[in-house]
């Protein structure tokens, strides 16, 4: 089958990069004859048939911006049979060849969906959370770190001249890859991810060997959902006598332009996502293991499991004072 029009969406929540994700697709579409359909807002605007043509030009400066031009939604409706028929016969009225979905593990599930129905979908890896066991690497992760270890910076500045603790809870949903990694490039004197049990004693007894050792200021990494934060500084205030404050970095971490490296990512992908659709190959999601780019089975790919960086769990405790 000749494939001739293909639509692109995000979906669920956005990330830096998710644009140059979109350029690539659509100028390498273009390039081989194929026509590409901008879809807003994610499944909601398949659902709607809220789409426009867009052209090579169309997607001019869209490397550097953050967000996503698109939109992004949830939606609920397309996790229901009659949600996803729905956007099938958009698909076929609008005569869609593929889809390129751009999002997480659950838009990976609707891809896989509308893959079942006839509708060859490529997922491509977009958040900043990192947390897709198919790739090592999510579009928007770098940015997102840059982010965190610039605002911690920040905090530092102010957290040594008080000599106090500052708190921080950096995203992630359900996983510590942001703040495991944000706690060593700005030198955490500990991490709490939901991936290992967490001990207040050893905590407590880090911040005050710092102390001892004549720290100005100390910075603790938490995940998001561990708990409350502010609880967890007075807490801290409390047993250490250090004064203490939280922060919660929150949706900061999700906006800027995105890094050299998440445009690179993203339009090696997009690339390959292109590549795949006009083979007529559907029902496959895009990644990077060990710095080469792959392509799974979507449903082969929601099996698998990501572990956190033991290693790199080992480095953030050793080379804390
Ligand atoms: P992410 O893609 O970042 O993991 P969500 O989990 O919010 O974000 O999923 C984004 C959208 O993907 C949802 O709003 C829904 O439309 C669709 N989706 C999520 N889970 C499923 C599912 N099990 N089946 C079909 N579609 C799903
Ligand atoms: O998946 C990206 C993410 O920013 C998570 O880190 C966070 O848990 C969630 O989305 C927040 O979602 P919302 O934008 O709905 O608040």
């Amino acid at each position: 089958m000749e494939v001739k029009r293909i639509g692109v969406l995000t979906s669920g929540g956005d990330a830096p990069g998710m644009n140059a994700a979109v350029r690539a697709v659509v100028r390498y579409a273009n390039r081989l004859g194929i026509e590409v359909m901008g879809i807003r807002r994610g499944y909601t605007g398949l659902i709607n048939g809220d789409m426009y043509e867009m052209s090579t030009t169309d997607v001019m400066d869209y490397l550097r911006k953050g967000g996503t031009v698109l939109g992004t939604a949830r939606c609920p409706e397309f996790k229901e049979e009659a949600g996803v028929q729905q956007a099938v016969r958009i698909c076929q009225y609008r005569g869609l060849d593929g889809v390129v979905v751009i999002g997480g593990d659950g838009s990976y599930r609707g891809a896989a969906d509308l893959s079942a129905h006839g509708v060859p979908c490529v997922g491509l890896p977009g958040t900043i959370d990192n947390d897709i066991a198919s790739t090592d690497y999510t579009i928007g992760y770098d940015t997102a770190l840059n982010t965190a270890m610039e605002m911690i910076d920040k905090l530092r500045d102010t957290s040594a001249s008080h000599n106090r603790c500052s708190v921080v809870e950096v995203m992630g949903r359900h996983a510590g890859h942001i703040a495991l990694n944000t706690s060593i490039t700005c030198g955490g004197t500990y991490v709490i991810v939901p991936e290992l049990e967490f001990s207040m004693d050893k905590l407590v007894e880090k911040i005050l060997i710092a102390q001892n050792k004549g720290k100005s200021h100390n910075i603790v990494l938490v995940a998001e959902g561990i708990g409350d934060v502010d609880r967890l500084a007075k807490e801290i205030e409390e047993r250490t006598g250090v004064e203490s404050r939280a922060t919660i970095l929150g949706h900061v971490q999700r906006g800027g332009s995105p890094t050299q490296r998440d445009r690179l990512v993203a339009s090696i992908m997009g690339f390959h996502a292109v590549e795949l659709l006009s083979k007529g190959i559907g029902n496959r999601v895009v990644g990077l293991k060990n710095d080469k780019l792959v392509d799974y089975d979507i449903q082969e790919a929601l099996q698998m499991k990501k572990e956190l960086d033991m290693n790199l769990f080992e480095v953030a405790h050793c080379i804390a004072l």
